[in-house]
């Protein structure tokens, strides 16, 4: 291997931009080359690409978002652009490829590895959605974010005697919601992994006002209701003062924070050793802080995420 190439797809999440560095100056220091993709998948098919240099990754460890440029580009499943998207490779004598990100991003490393172009995938997103890894990049700089937000929350719902209700990312996985839920002292928390409907909430929110609580924070993750449909639907039905507050991108901008940047230098070292070595079609993952690697295609087809139930009852045990 003497070039190797790498980008950022799908959602942005802090701590790209730590892995981008590690990853260029790791090569460097090995004597290969780095060509950075910018904008995703969508930028392997339209060709665009740039040196890196470790000056163009300098003062960039602290910064938010990524340097390269990401996109949702779900086109990346047919073939004629993915054949398109390895032509453009090979032209730049590309040998192999580092893509972070998240599942998504995933499945287009492992479509570029059958092809055989050696891709190892990092695990980038606020989610912490992906399978093989106890924490992705993004994930500890949101839940900074998050919980903040809803320290904001708790302050205004107390003064109003409100109840709050927080939609907080992450896709189809409560991880962010139920941490946020337990560091920021939510009374209640909806999550996808677990069934709880609006009835049930209802009956455990009249016990707590009936125990003498007079304000509350729901936490919820995202696609499961209609928070504002959730917060009419309460406020009737108890009559009390209801407010619905979507955190939106917010959570997905920021300086990262250390475990972020740690993470990301060391999952992005280890990527360049692991092509080094000979892997391909592998992705990287940290479980009890050991750096660990995985075929790519059994971390979509088999590993799950395991649901963290015993914090749920910590959850609960607090409310
Ligand atoms: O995967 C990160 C994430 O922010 C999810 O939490 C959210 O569901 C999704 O991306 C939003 O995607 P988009 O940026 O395409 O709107």
């Amino acid at each position: 291997i003497k070039i190797i190439g790498i980008l950022t797809s799908g959602g942005d999440a802090p701590g790209m931009n730590a892995a981008i560095r590690a990853v260029t100056h790791t090569a460097l220091n090995k004597g290969l080359n780095v060509i950075g993709i910018q904008d995703g998948f969508l930028g392997l098919f339209k060709n665009r690409m740039i040196q890196l240099q470790k000056s163009n990754v300098s003062n960039i460890i602290n910064r938010g978002g990524t340097l390269l440029g990401s996109a949702r580009f779900p086109e990346f499943s047919q073939k004629d652009i993915r054949l398109t998207s390895i032509k453009n490779l090979y032209q730049r004598k590309i040998d192999a490829l580092i893509i972070i990100g998240g599942d998504g991003s995933y499945i287009g490393a492992k479509y570029l590895t059958n092809m055989g172009l050696p891709c190892i995938g990092i695990p980038g997103t606020i989610d912490n959605d992906v399978a093989g890894t106890d924490y992705s990049i993004g994930y500890f700089t949101a839940l900074e974010t998050i919980v903040e937000a809803i320290d904001r929350l708790q302050d205004t719902s107390a003064s109003h005697k409100r109840i709050s209700i927080v939609e907080i990312m992450g896709r189809y996985c409560g991880d962010l919601t139920l941490a946020a839920s337990i560091a920021g002292g939510c009374e209640f928390i909806i999550l996808p992994e677990i069934t709880y409907t609006k009835e049930n909430l209802l009956i455990d929110i009249k016990k707590s006002i009936k125990n003498g609580k007079n304000h509350a924070v729901i936490a919820i993750t995202e696609h499961l209701y209609d928070v504002k449909k959730l917060a009419r639907y309460i406020q009737e039905k108890t009559k009390r003062e209801t407010r619905a507050t979507t955190l939106g991108y917010i959570q997905r901008g920021g300086t990262p924070v250390v475990y972020d940047r740690i993470l990301a230098s060391r999952m992005g070292s280890y990527a360049v050793k692991l092509l080094l070595e000979g892997y391909q079609g592998r992705c990287v993952g940290i479980i009890n802080e050991v750096l660990v690697h995985h075929d790519i295609n059994n971390a979509l087809k088999y590993m799950k995420k395991p649901f963290k139930s015993d914090w749920l009852v910590t959850a609960k045990n607090l409310y």
